[in-house]
Parts: C-alpha cells; structure tokens; sequence
C-alpha cells in the first residue's frame, strides 16, 4: 500500500490550505483506494450495483463513462461545457444492528413506517445531493436493491448500492471507489453519512455541503453534549448492568467537548486520502474509525466544525426508535 509520507498541510489557516489541497496532483481514487492492501483486495471483489430510476432524467448516467458535463446554449460555452456542479455522498447502511436485536440490517427497520435507509436517502436527495453509494450487508444486496429500486422514481440523485465490509471504515473505503465513476474532482464535496441518523434535516446536510463548497476540507456537524464526561481508568471496563467498581480517570472539561453527528463533509482529495492512510485499521470494528473525520485528523490535518442538529441523532437501540417515533409524531422532523 502507498501511504503519504510527506506531512499533510494543516487546515487551521482555511486560505493556505485550501490552496495547498486543490494545487496537489489531482490523486485519482484509483490510486488511493485500489492499492494492494488486504482490505481493499477484498472490497474489490464485492458487487457494485446500479440503480436508475425507469424513465428519470438520469437515463444513461450510470455507464462505464459518464460525461457530467452539460450542455449549454451560448457559443463560447459550448465549447468549453460547464461542469454539473456535484454533490456526493456515501451513505452508510451495511451495520448488522445487532444492538438492535431485530434480525434484520438496522437500515431496514422502519421508523414511522419508512426503513431509516429510504428516510436516510430522501434527506440527501433534499439536499441537492446528487450522486450517492449506499452501502448494505453483503446478505442483503438483493433486499437492499429492491428497496431502493422502488424509491427511485422519487428522487433526483443517481443511486448504487454497494456490499459493505466488515467495519464502518470499511464500508465507507466501498462506497468510495463505486463513486469514482463519477469523476469527481479534487475539490468535489463528498458527505458520509449514517443511514441511522435517519431524521437529520436536509438543511444541516446542505450546510456541511455548503462549508465545503465554499471553501473548507473537512466540516463535520457537532452539539455541546449534556452530560458530563468521564474516562474509565486505562485497561478497566464496565459491562452492562455490572456492579463491580471500576476506577475513573477525573472529568474532561465538558465545556469544550462536542458530540459528533454525521453528515461528515470533506473535499473528494482529503477524504481520499485519509481512507487511504488509515486503510490497515479497516479490518475490524476494534481498530477502525469510527468517524471519517478521524481519519482525516491521523493524516495531521485540522477538521472544522459547524453547529449540528439535534435530529440528526443516531437510532442505536429500541429507545432511539421510540425516540425517532415520538419526534414524528410530534412533527420534531419532517416525516419525509
Ligand atoms: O455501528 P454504528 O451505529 O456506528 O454504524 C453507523 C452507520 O454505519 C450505520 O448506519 C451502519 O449501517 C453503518 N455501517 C456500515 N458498515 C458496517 C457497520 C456499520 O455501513 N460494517
């Protein structure tokens, strides 16, 4: 595996480092993703499917080529087509939800009668997010396709389902790739997403996108959390309902702590390049990220924060879903 060896700029000064990103050689996903690390290996040989709409006006989009290019009417434009400005997106949907306890992909599971990944997907879509990699548990492709296929004359973005891997990281590393077709270029918006923060508000998502277009490499939404935080001493746990004591290292000052939601923004180089960079940690939850932006703060560089949204909450367990339920019902969210 190639991994950068010169120190990544910084991106505290939002001017310099802007420039020093988009100045770099444009690396293709190719290169950042299909290297000859294990994990990718395996990736590699998981399906990609592609999704259309029957009669949408993405008719012919999804080819081996696709020209994102189009068509204008004056005669200096046309010979030099604007390019569709472009919005991607990984959304993440292959978790097991095993903390769920449904037998079934949490993804799947309905809150307010729609599964989280449609919720999820027409959110993006609301967004002006325009071309989107969903990925699904490897045993589920087929109820995956199936369920997105039938959503897609609802909305504008180009979908394709993609066979997760066997973490978070991974999957996202999947959902990259299938993007590439695309052609993004260096400073293409890319936002990875959590299907299970299903009720996030099409604003919060057009905002992170926004912080990108307008300049940053990589925003991530964040609220001041409630509790106060403590770590357990190195080398102890506690397990579920356990009563047995267990030593903790003293507070961390709880006002500069911030909960992480997703959308996660980033610029299609740096999310690139920090999937690259952390591709060995993929294998397994144990080692992976558990955020994108982690990824992106290993490789040295800054990531930025925008004010987040109480409703882009993560549905973990069946109290979330309960929770997801009563914010429908009490028109908290949109009931998209
Ligand atoms: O497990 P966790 O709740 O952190 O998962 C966050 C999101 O990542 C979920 O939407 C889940 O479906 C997705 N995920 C994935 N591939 C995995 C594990 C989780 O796409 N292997």
């Amino acid at each position: 595996m190639t991994v950068p060896t010169t120190p990544a700029p910084t991106l505290a000064n939002q001017a310099t480092t802007s420039s020093a990103v988009s100045t770099a050689p444009l690396p293709a996903v190719a290169r950042h993703l299909n290297c000859d690390h294990p994990d990718m290996s395996q990736l590699r040989s998981q399906s990609t499917t592609p999704l259309q709409a029957p009669g949408s006006h993405h008719a012919g989009i999804v080819s081996a080529e696709p020209a994102l290019t189009e068509s204008v009417s004056t005669e200096s434009a046309r010979a030099e087509p604007a390019p569709v400005k472009r919005r991607l997106s990984v959304l993440a949907a292959a978790g097991s939800g095993t903390r769920l306890g449904r037998h079934m992909p949490k993804a799947l599971v309905e809150v307010g009668g729609a599964p989280m990944v449609l919720r999820a997907l027409r959110g993006l879509d609301a967004a002006g997010i325009t071309h989107i990699a969903v990925t699904a548990p490897t045993d589920a492709l087929v109820d995956f396709e199936q369920l997105i296929g039938s959503a897609l004359p609802d909305l504008s973005a180009t979908v394709r389902v993609v066979a997760g891997g066997a973490s978070r990281q991974a999957s996202v590393a999947a959902g990259l790739r299938s993007l590439e077709q695309f052609r993004p270029d260096a400073r293409t918006p890319v936002l990875i997403h959590d299907a299970a923060r299903c009720l996030t508000p099409p604003a919060l998502i057009d905002r992170v996108a926004r912080a990108i277009e307008n300049g940053a490499n990589a925003v991530i939404p964040t609220l001041p959390v409630t509790d106060t935080i403590k770590p357990l001493a190195s080398g102890t746990h506690i397990d579920e309902g356990d009563d047995a004591l267990s030593p903790l290292d003293p507070s961390i000052d709880r006002s500069r702590l911030r909960a992480v939601q997703t959308p996660q923004g980033f610029t299609w180089d740096v999310i690139c390049r920090a999937h690259e960079y952390g591709a060995s940690r993929a294998a397994d939850e144990s080692s992976a990220a558990t955020d994108d932006a982690g990824l992106v703060e290993a490789l040295g560089l800054t990531v930025m924060s925008i004010a987040g949204d109480m409703m882009a909450f993560k549905v973990t367990t069946e109290l979330d879903i309960a929770l997801a339920q009563a914010c429908l019902d009490h028109g908290y969210a949109p009931d998209a």
